[in-house]
């Protein structure tokens, strides 16, 4: 039986860095061997634009049915005042197939240190652990009307349990060092966060825990991004600091990650969002989508080799400045994506 991958092309630049991405999948499948079929199913806009739902019934089943999910990016702003949003469709479909732990990496290879914009980048790499299914995004009561607006942000033991589990098991095959970012000094969550996460903590005896605000793991991740091995935090924090992180790169274009629970399907997606700004123009940056392809590699189907072959083609590539605008460069999506396979 090939392995079955599920694919959400998305929306604006969506389609255009999916190509990219499974070109490239294809391009190393049929040099080195793996056995694959893609199982499209229509998501976020495009899906609102067919049957007015941006998570059908139909693609749902598709995901669960599948090996590993590949999505690019949706929303835009053709349904940013629509009934139903694209952004619906992400929440719903991260929490129907129960993915509580997004991992969202940053590391700097020697090539790529020239694009970033901090000076001391050459030692980073670090992961952040974000929860991902529950927090301010799912928490009720929630409400909007002329006088007043409400979000609740709550969380249950439970719930940081199993997604600090995660953050730990990572550290211990890391740098053994997990950092808790809160805003214990406000918010009864977080205060409740650090309780939790210390419990956890004891059944690993070998990996350091210490904790940072978030308004200061903020700026630290600028000033000396290299202290941080694993950043476990709360979905929101989790969502802006990892647009910060990436930023260490040179462009958000370059992130990967991947979004995981207790079994099932794993689900594998850039980081950023759709760029309406940029769309249509050829010129979005693959590598976000081409690094989200080599991260479902090794994770999903136990193929490192594969994942380490695009890695080391793509570091040619930025070596060779055959790079998109967004890092300063002046090559388009596709020759990019050549590039890529040309070194592969
Ligand atoms: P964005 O991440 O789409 O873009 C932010 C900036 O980064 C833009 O200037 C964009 O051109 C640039 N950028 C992002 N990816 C790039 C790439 N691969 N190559 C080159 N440049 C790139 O964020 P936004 O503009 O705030 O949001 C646009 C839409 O995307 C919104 O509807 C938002 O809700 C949605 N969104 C979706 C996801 C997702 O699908 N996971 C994530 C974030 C935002
Ligand atoms: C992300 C995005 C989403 C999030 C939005 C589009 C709902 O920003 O994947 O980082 O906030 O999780
Ligand atoms: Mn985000």
């Amino acid at each position: 039986m090939p392995n079955q991958i599920a694919v959400l092309k998305g929306d604006y630049i969506g389609p255009e860095i999916m190509n990219a991405g499974l070109k490239v999948l294809e391009a190393i499948a049929n040099k080195y061997g793996f056995d694959y079929q893609i199982v499209e199913a229509p998501f976020g806009g495009e899906a609102i634009d067919e049957c007015g739902d941006p998570l059908p019934p139909k693609t749902i089943e598709k995901c669960q049915s599948s090996d590993a999910v590949l999505l690019s990016a949706i929303g835009g702003p053709k349904w940013d005042h629509a009934e139903k949003r694209p952004e619906q469709g992400l929440l719903q479909i991260r929490s129907k197939l129960n993915l509580y732990s997004n991992i969202r990496p940053t590391n700097i290879s020697e090539a790529m240190t020239q694009y970033s914009p901090i000076k001391n980048a050459n030692d980073v790499d670090f992961v952040i652990v974000r929860e991902l299914t529950s927090g301010i995004y799912f928490g009720t009561p929630r409400h909007k009307d002329d006088f007043q607006a409400l979000d609740t942000m709550y969380y249950t033991r439970e719930e940081i349990k199993r997604v600090a589990k995660i953050a730990f098991d990572m550290a211990e095959r890391r740098r053994h060092h997990v950092t808790l970012v809160d805003k214990s000094n406000v918010l009864d969550t977080s205060k409740f966060w650090r309780e939790v996460v210390a419990e956890v903590a004891k059944d690993y005896p070998d990996v350091t825990l210490d904790y940072c605000y978030v308004d200061a793991a903020s700026m630290k991740i600028i000033s000396n991004p290299g202290q941080f091995d694993v950043i476990l935090t709360e979905n929101l924090f989790g969502d802006i600091l990892s647009d910060e992180a990436a930023q260490i790169t040179g462009s958000l274009g370059t992130i990967p990650s991947m979004s995981i629970g207790d079994g099932g399907p794993v689900l594998y997606e850039p980081i950023h969002g759709s760029a309406p700004d940029i769309a249509g123009l050829g010129v979005a940056n693959p590598f976000s989508m081409i690094n989200s392809v080599a991260m479902m590699l090794a994770n999903s189907f136990n193929r490192s080799d594969l994942a380490q072959k695009i890695y080391q083609a793509i570091n040619q590539v930025i070596t060779d400045g055959a790079v998109t605008p967004d890092l300063g460069g002046h090559y388009k999506t596709e020759q990019v994506t050549d590039a890529v396979i040309d070194n592969i």
